[in-house]
């Protein structure tokens, strides 16, 4: 099977699956999007009220602030994957649970395994926990690790950020960098460019003023 038939399978057994209590009040699932051969994959907590209304992940408030860090680091949304721990919203917002994070850990391992991004950064803590458990965000953000053939770098989620303004800052600089960080992780991966998109690479502010 090619990626794309890996995850367009992977988000149909999502689209019935039962296997946490969360399948009894979704109204639609969220396995995520974005292009299977995506070099950088974004893995947020859950699906909100918006999401749950229409199917994809981060499409209210925090998927706007989402797109404006995207574009701090030269980025589209359309270039990136974008999925979530959980693939059906918690009632009321509240956090998953670790055997509803459990039940449905296996769709994102196959997820992470068909796109096989070079980058993965976790949105919020229950996204780093599956990565670095026990690790504190505050000290791990924006530090990129390398977690067997990829990296990892931690950041807050977009909707603290939102909420606390004092994360503002921490969130923007950690997008910032995130486009050397990709240079780097290429370089150690072996990896080359995508050959589609050569000046699709992300380009910092700093990088386009040089030419
Ligand atoms: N929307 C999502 O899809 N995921 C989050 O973690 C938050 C908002
Ligand atoms: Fe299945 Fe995951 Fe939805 Fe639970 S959250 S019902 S494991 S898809």
């Amino acid at each position: 099977m090619t990626p794309d038939e890996l995850l367009a399978q992977i988000a149909m057994e999502i689209a019935t699956c039962e296997k946490c209590a969360l399948h009894e009040s979704r109204k639609k699932t969220v396995p995520g999007e974005g292009p299977a051969r995506a070099e950088i994959m974004f893995i947020g907590e859950a699906p909100g009220f918006h999401e749950n209304e229409q199917g994809r992940p981060f499409v209210g408030a925090s998927g706007r602030f989402l797109e404006q860090l995207l574009s701090q680091a030269g980025l589209t949304r359309g270039e990136v994957f974008i999925a979530n721990v959980v693939k059906c919203r918690p009632p009321g917002n509240r956090d998953p649970q670790p055997e509803e994070l459990a039940a449905c850990g296996e769709y994102l391992e196959a997820q992470i395994e068909a796109v096989n991004p070079s980058i993965i950064v976790t949105l919020g803590r229950f996204s780093m926990n599956r990565f670095f458990p026990g690790a504190k965000i505050s000290a791990a953000h924006g530090q990129m690790k390398r977690v067997g053939g990829r990296f990892v770098i931690p950041m807050f989620h977009p909707a603290a950020a939102l909420h606390q303004a004092a994360l503002k800052p921490s969130i923007l600089g950690d997008f910032a960098k995130l486009p050397a960080q990709l240079i780097e992780a290429r370089k150690t991966l072996g990896k080359p460019l995508p050959e589609k998109e050569e000046n699709a690479a992300p380009k910092s502010p700093k990088q386009l003023s040089l030419f």
